[in-house]
């Protein structure tokens, strides 16, 4: 191993418009009181129409940079984790790079649905501690209004939009990343998918009329995996790192459904003090979530120097990835 890598700034941006539960009683068959009792959800936010995925991805760095006191032209690489990028191709990334005037980045998207982030942060850390790069901007984004079906009321009470960013660099020794561990369950790919527009089925009328573009999911299943899966990889993390779940000071678990969340705290015997929550306020926003959380605690005052962070996400693909770190800020 090399050098020590970990978190040294954070970001994060969320559109101003608010939709509430009720605002979307008006327009499925659902109510508060059943979004609240089955996921936790109050409300979550939308980007206006004039907002693409990469122009909150620009909003959520330049706040990581300025957190960091990095500058863009320090940058060596930029990874977008996105399932909702502005296009098919090129990369949302290389957008970002251009718009930040990053000028020395590489840059590529990164599809791993809601564990986007972790893996991502995964790609940068290892580059840093391999010594081949220095600073490496890692942002979570989705406009997932965009792909939602709002006639589904199955899934367009789940979702928002929003992103958030972190610089990645290196740091003092003991800091920084701890432990880490990316898992995929591709036998479980359907259980959360967008039907058409990729080489299986390629944009038609019978695909839009038929709804193929928008998120489709079984809600049963996901909830199983999640269940299953969060408490399994954060105590194996543990595990590598040689730590317990008493030695943990914050859990910022990935944001799908408050009963998921509750589930792991259960099982992990974790404080619920220590969890970071905000599905209330924003929903799930996919890859967004955890550096929207990691960004809240720190401007909170929620997150010291020498903190033991543990961070878990799941999410389409089926993927989950789990990491430790010791909070280097
Ligand atoms: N309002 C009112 N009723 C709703 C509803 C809504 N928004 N959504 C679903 N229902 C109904 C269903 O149609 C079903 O009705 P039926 O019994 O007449 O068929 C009933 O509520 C119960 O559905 P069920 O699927 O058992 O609900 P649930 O308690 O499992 O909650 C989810 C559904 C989707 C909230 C839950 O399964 C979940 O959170 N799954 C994981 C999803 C996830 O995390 N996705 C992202 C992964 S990154």
């Amino acid at each position: 191993m090399g050098f020590s890598a970990g978190i040294l700034g954070t970001g994060a941006c969320l559109p101003e418009k608010v939709m509430t539960n009720f605002d979307l009683e008006k327009l499925v068959d659902t109510s508060n009181e059943w979004i609240v009792e089955r996921t936790g959800i109050r409300e979550r936010r939308i980007a206006d129409p004039e907002t693409a995925t990469s122009d909150m991805c620009l909003k959520a760095a330049r706040a990581a940079l300025k957190d960091a006191g990095v500058k863009a032209e320090e940058l060596d690489l930029i990874i977008v984790a996105t399932a909702t990028p502005d296009y098919m191709f090129p990369s949302t990334a290389c957008i970002v790079q251009d718009k930040l005037g990053a000028a020395h980045a590489g840059a590529f998207d990164l599809a791993a649905g809601c564990s986007g982030f972790v893996y991502g942060f995964s790609v940068a850390s290892q580059m840093i501690a391999s010594g081949l790069y220095q600073k490496v901007l890692v942002i979570g984004a989705e406009t997932l209004s965009r792909i939602m079906d709002w006639t589904d009321r199955n899934t367009c009470v789940l979702f928002g939009d929003g992103a958030g960013a972190a610089v990645v660099g290196r740091v003092e020794d003991g800091y920084g990343v701890l432990a880490l561990e990316l898992g995929s369950k591709g036998s479980g790919a359907m259980e959360l998918y967008q039907p058409a527009g990729g080489s299986r089925r390629p944009a038609t009328h019978e695909t839009v009329d038929g709804h193929g573009h928008f998120i489709h999911m079984n809600g049963k299943e996901v909830y199983k995996f999640a269940a299953r899966i969060m408490p399994a990889t954060c105590k194996r993390v543990l595990a590598k790192a040689g730590l317990t779940i008493g030695d943990v000071d914050m859990l910022f678990p990935h944001q799908a459904n408050q009963r998921i969340i509750d589930n792991a705290v259960k099982h992990l015997k974790i404080d619920p003090a220590k969890v970071w929550v905000n599905i209330d306020k924003y929903g799930n926003t996919s890859a967004a979530c955890i550096p929207i959380c990691l960004t809240e605690a720190q401007r909170e005052g929620r997150l010291h120097k020498g903190d033991n962070v543990l961070v878990v996400a799941f999410g389409t693909g089926l993927t989950w990835g789990s990491m430790l770190l010791k909070w280097a800020k």
